[in-house]
């Protein structure tokens, strides 16, 4: 029986209680005391005046001792649809040394965090295969002369929903029970995810309620909906998604799928880089990996998995990570060697206008991520307009942060010339109209 149930039960019987208190008050009102007396209402109601004084001190005693009790078994029993509990607004975690830079080998790792291997990415690309589209490496001479590096983009605009989240979403919901699927799952995103999970859950067979603020991009929105998912709406600048789908989950026991912080999402991430690496071999006949990998980042979930598969396939390659100027706080976080809470960012990059990174994503970003950089919303905004030119794609502003990161760092002379750079462009999902209304803002 769960703590609801509980509730449910003590209700109950207090409201019996009062019932037949006014029962036999009604029936008391025309008679007289001595009759009262001997039809046994005044005693019945002292009884049941008593037993409710009974009751009362009974749950200020143990309530406490049962709502810890409750709390700790829905959070570990191994029966709970509960795949992961959501997480508290409030997340400090203290690691261990790591600051920004190169890449650190050495720092020591939370022992207690799950965290996936390269072995997880294999097995998610085995999972998507023939679901996932295994997206074009597309290339452009222009860029590559102006840049004088070669630059490898692996296009997860034309992604199924239009972004790489379908990746992590469905290896996720592949690993739920059949029980945790009869549940349905639950999650909370901008739009990407969101989509991501309604699609998963549309082909394996679930119900899924998706939180979305109320400004969420009208396209995503209206894909997510179109994909069967329940959209919830809240307001990102007064309410908390963490305490809405806290309180969803209790009402329905949802499996709450995180949108970056979760194994089996990041290693279905990393099979984007792992088909990047791979295709260099078998289409560009390219042996020896990258030597730079541009990665957005907003949680954290697309990096963490890339950076797996670089590690194992391409060791040499440093992974950058490229987030919204204003919304720098994983920047921060490796700066300061511990998980930094910023508020929402306000920036045109909204799939990166996530508060704080994940614990899992913090602790793969420390090991395996060279250094995080940060670029403006009008290079997000001039690269969208290369994109549409140049390249002829729709790409969204977050996916525009990793060309813009490459081109920061080519500005700052760190790129040597000649260097194999990939390029993940993330997602394609953009409000035509918007899209419009921000390429004519562009520099030239
Ligand atoms: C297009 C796009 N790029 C990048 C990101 C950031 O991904 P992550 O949270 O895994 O870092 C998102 C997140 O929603 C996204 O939608």
């Amino acid at each position: 029986m769960s703590l609801t149930d509980c509730n449910h039960v003590v209700y109950q019987v207090l409201h019996c209680i009062s019932t037949i208190i006014e029962v036999s008050n009604k029936a008391a009102i025309n008679m007289p005391f001595e009759q009262q007396h001997f039809w046994g209402l005044v005693a019945l109601r002292q009884r049941m005046f008593q037993s409710c004084l009974l009751l009362i001190g009974f749950l200020l005693c143990f309530a406490p001792a049962a709502l810890s009790f409750g709390i700790q078994r829905d959070a570990y029993h191994p029966d709970c649809c509960r795949r992961q509990s959501i997480p508290r607004n409030v997340r400090t975690f203290a690691s261990q040394g790591g600051k920004s830079g190169d890449k650190m080998a050495t720092a020591t790792t939370d022992q207690t965090l799950d965290l996936p291997t390269f072995d997880d990415v294999v097995e998610a690309s085995n999972i998507l295969e023939g679901i996932a589209h295994n997206t074009p490496v597309m290339t452009s001479r222009t860029l590559n002369d102006q840049l004088n590096c070669q630059a490898f983009f692996k296009c997860e605009n034309f992604q199924r929903m239009g972004a790489f989240k379908f990746r992590g979403g469905y290896n996720a919901l592949s690993h739920l029970t059949e029980e945790q699927r009869t549940c349905g799952v639950l999650t909370f995103s901008s739009g990407n995810h969101a989509q991501a999970i309604a699609l998963s859950a549309q082909l394996l067979g679930c119900q899924a309620t998706i939180i979305m603020p109320l400004d969420a991009p009208k396209l995503k929105v209206a894909a997510t909906q179109g994909y069967g998912g329940n959209v919830v709406f809240y307001d990102r600048y007064k309410e908390n998604r963490d305490d809405i789908a806290r309180q969803i989950q209790q009402e329905s026991g949802a499996v709450f799928v995180p949108p970056y912080d979760d194994k089996y999402v990041i290693a279905g991430q990393g099979t984007s880089a792992k088909e990047l690496l791979e295709s260099l071999v078998t289409d560009h006949n390219i042996q020896d990996g990258l030597d730079y990998l541009f990665v957005c980042l907003g949680g954290g979930g697309l990096i963490s998995g890339c950076a797996l598969a670089a590690d194992a396939l391409s060791p040499n390659c440093k992974v950058i990570g490229v987030e919204p100027e204003a919304g720098n706080d994983a920047q921060q976080s490796l700066a300061k060697g511990e998980i930094v809470t910023i508020a929402t960012p306000p920036t045109i990059a909204d799939g990166a206008q996530t508060q704080y990174i994940g614990k899992l994503t913090f602790e793969i970003i420390k090991s395996k991520v060279h250094s995080i950089i940060t670029v403006t919303d009008q290079e997000l905004i001039d690269d969208m307009k290369f994109f549409g030119e140049r390249m002829k794609m729709t790409v969204e502003p977050t996916g525009c942060l990793s060309i813009a990161g490459l081109r920061k760092m080519v500005r700052q002379g760190e790129i040597p010339a000649g260097s194999r750079c990939g390029v993940i462009i993330s997602g394609g999902n953009v409000d035509l109209t918007r899209y419009c209304e921000l390429i004519s803002s562009a520099s030239s």
